[in-house]
């Protein structure tokens, strides 16, 4: 979503004030950091990057003397045009679009005539996060698996027609810089458009296999697929579940609630299930104006910024539970990690409330060495925290079915960063502390559903806009991407968000204590301070700034089988002139902080999701919301259809052009 605020030029200049920003950035880099990194530096001097792979690895092929596992591509440059591009010897194919008939029974795609019940046999909108599940369930396949997609959330004005229209009182403002007295335009949401939408949000479950000549296809009669939506049964468990504060007039259990809303990234467990992260929840939701100004219940409301007024949306007009002066506790019954097992087209979704409640990301885990499951999630919004669940049972590797309730017990922490790069995971428990009753947290139901008022009653750092939280399966190192903060001032920086009006957003790498996930503190270092180079307040582990591609606005971000760094973007436009995409960039060795950028998107998407096939050999991503700011009568591109199609958010998958090498490096595994 944008998130742009002033004149980038100006933000440079405030940053930079000439050389002190050189002084600044010196000052919060953790100092063993820049050791390592100009040791690095040094060597680097001696042998050179490699900024240009042999010709024939750029092919996809093997090269006589490059070590399989090396990244073997010449970068792209920053691309602001209308088709996807890709690095050289690779191609790129819309292959999952919105709208795409999941079933046997599923209606062809029709833009005029969209309903609820197509919509909920159609592949959803706007995907984001991506798991792959080999099939058969156990093998490690890299042709034929379960595709799960979340669909974040839809763009009713690029999807409907006539869903915008003019507004006659509107008039130009004076000036480019003054806001308008009205909108320019008028929305018309209907009861079909919002149960459309309903259907839309959710995730879908796909199986997809790769045919002999290598392209990917939809098993459309699969007994796997599946859509969860807006309106799916689903179960809330944990320590909030069956609580008052979930009940609704409509579930006096507290523990029923229908559907997921803003889906934005998630993890898989070690036992083969989804815990999706439902994100931007605040937005479906209407009338927090109207509740008690000391109403608890509204205080916990305004911290994700729930309307006063109308929602945007306008969905409490059609359904009431979006309607706060009715539904007041509506909003607590989202804003959780979802689990659920793709094989299974019948187990029902839980949300499970032990990790807490805010505008999620990730939830990717990690096994500790004494068998507890550590699970990392962001809270993407300004000055909000970066959290770690720690499961009080342990994984059984031979006992699936033993796996599936771990996530109900636990430790919910959140992440302190010390200035001296040693930090710490402080707990979230009830009774513990700062977090006692006459504080408002009488039990643990009360510190999940106010997670981030108990974080911010321990003393956690406030971060800037944290979202993908993942763990290098080779190296076991914790990477946090902070996407970016145009509100923190100078005199809020501290030594894990060390720049004012952060447009360009950073990276920062954690390594737990002993290699253990199950560790309450850890060390850290800013791993990336991303930006344009030439500005002079980038930084890339030490790599010289020269050498490596532009890069802005990190978002979403997963590992190759060598434990490269692949980073997709949303928003790198707001700070450099390109598209977003995806980039990559080795995290040990001589090439560590060089970063390449390998493909690129279209306008107004960011690139969301990516995640490789187990050998490599695949790689899907997410063009999330392209042509965003524009509407469906007048959209900005038509992608991937064209013709008179509406521009529709696609997956697309990454091949090289031998369909049996390894993208970006070349080789088998
Ligand atoms: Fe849905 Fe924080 O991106
Ligand atoms: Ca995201
Ligand atoms: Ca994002």
């Amino acid at each position: 979503m944008i998130d742009y605020e002033g004149d980038k030029d100006k933000i440079y200049s405030i940053n930079g004030r000439g050389e002190a920003f050189a002084d600044v950035l010196a000052r919060r880099l953790n100092r063993r950091g820049l050791l390592k990194s100009a040791a690095a530096a040094s060597a680097l001097a001696v042998t050179g990057p490699r900024l240009v792979p042999a010709p024939a690895a750029a092919q996809g092929t093997p090269t006589a003397g490059a070590a399989v596992g090396k990244l073997a591509f010449a970068p792209i440059s920053l691309d602001e045009g209308s088709e996807l591009v890709v690095a050289e010897g690779h191609r790129a194919t819309a292959f999952l679009r919105w709208g795409e008939p999941l079933f046997a029974d599923a209606p062809d795609f029709d833009p005029e005539a969209q309903t609820p019940e197509s919509q909920a046999k159609q592949f959803g909108y706007n995907c984001d996060w991506m798991g792959f599940f080999p099939l058969p369930q156990g093998s490690d396949a890299s042709d034929h698996g379960l595709l799960v997609v979340n669909h974040e959330y839809t763009n009713p004005e690029l999807m409907f027609p006539g869903y915008l229209s003019p507004n006659p009182e509107y008039s130009p403002p004076a000036s480019d810089d003054a806001p308008p007295d009205v909108p320019e335009f008028l929305t018309n949401p209907t009861q079909e458009i919002v149960d459309t939408e309903l259907e839309a949000h959710g995730l879908s479950v796909v199986e997809i296999r790769r045919d002999e000549t290598g392209e990917w296809q939809i098993v459309r009669d699969s007994e796997y697929n599946r859509r969860l939506t807006a309106t799916t049964p689903m179960e809330a468990t944990g320590p909030a579940a069956g609580t008052d504060l979930l009940k609704t007039s409509a579930d006096a259990t507290g523990t029923r609630i229908s559907g997921t809303l803003n889906n934005c990234a998630g993890g898989v467990t070690p036992w083969g299930t989804v815990v999706t992260g439902e994100e931007n929840f605040q937005q479906y939701f209407a009338n927090l104006g109207q509740l008690a100004e000391d109403d608890p219940i509204r205080v916990a409301h305004d911290r994700f910024g729930i309307e006063e007024g109308s929602s945007e949306r306008r969905w409490e007009e059609f359904h009431d539970r979006f309607d706060l002066t009715k539904e007041p506790n509506e909003p607590f019954r989202y804003g959780w990690g979802v689990e659920f097992d793709p094989y299974d087209p019948e187990s029902v979704p839980k949300k499970r409330t032990a990790l807490g409640r805010a505008k999620h990301e990730g939830h990717t885990s990690f096994v500790a060495p004494g068998g507890q499951v550590a699970i990392y999630s962001g809270d993407d919004e300004r000055f909000e925290y970066a959290y770690k669940f720690v499961t009080t049972g342990s994984y059984d590797e031979n006992d699936r079915a033993a796996n599936m309730d771990l996530l109900d017990e636990g430790t919910l922490y959140v992440a302190k960063f010390n200035e001296d790069g040693t930090g710490e995971w402080l707990p979230l428990v009830a009774g513990e502390g700062e977090l006692t009753e006459a504080n408002g947290f009488p039990t643990q139901a009360e510190v999940v559903v106010n997670a981030r008022f108990a974080a911010d009653a321990v003393g956690a750092t406030k971060m800037d806009r944290p979202e993908d939280f993942e763990t290098n399966p080779v190296t076991g190192k914790v990477y946090l991407v902070c996407t970016n903060n145009s509100r923190r001032q100078l005199e809020e920086t501290d030594a894990a968000n060390p720049r004012p009006q952060n447009l360009g957003g950073h990276i920062i790498e954690i390594t737990e204590t002993g290699d253990d996930h199950a560790a309450t503190t850890f060390n850290w270092e800013i791993f990336i301070l991303a930006g344009d180079p030439a500005q002079g307040s980038t930084h890339f582990a030490g790599f010289d700034t020269d050498e490596v591609s532009p890069i802005a606005s990190p978002d979403n971000i997963t590992f190759d089988v060598d434990g490269n760094l692949w980073i997709s973007t949303d928003g790198l436009g707001n700070t450099l002139a390109g598209n977003d995409g995806l980039f990559v960039v080795p995290t040990e060795g001589e090439e560590r902080g060089f970063v390449r950028q390998f493909f690129s998107s279209v306008p107004g998407a960011e690139v969301s999701g990516p995640v490789f096939t187990p050998d490599n050999t695949s790689l899907f991503a997410s063009i999330q919301h392209p042509a965003e700011g524009s509407s469906y009568e007048e959209p900005t591109i038509r992608w991937p259809d064209g013709g008179d199609a509406p521009v529709r958010p696609s997956v697309v998958v990454i091949q090289a052009a031998d369909a049996t090498a390894r993208v970006g490096t070349g080789g088998a595994v």
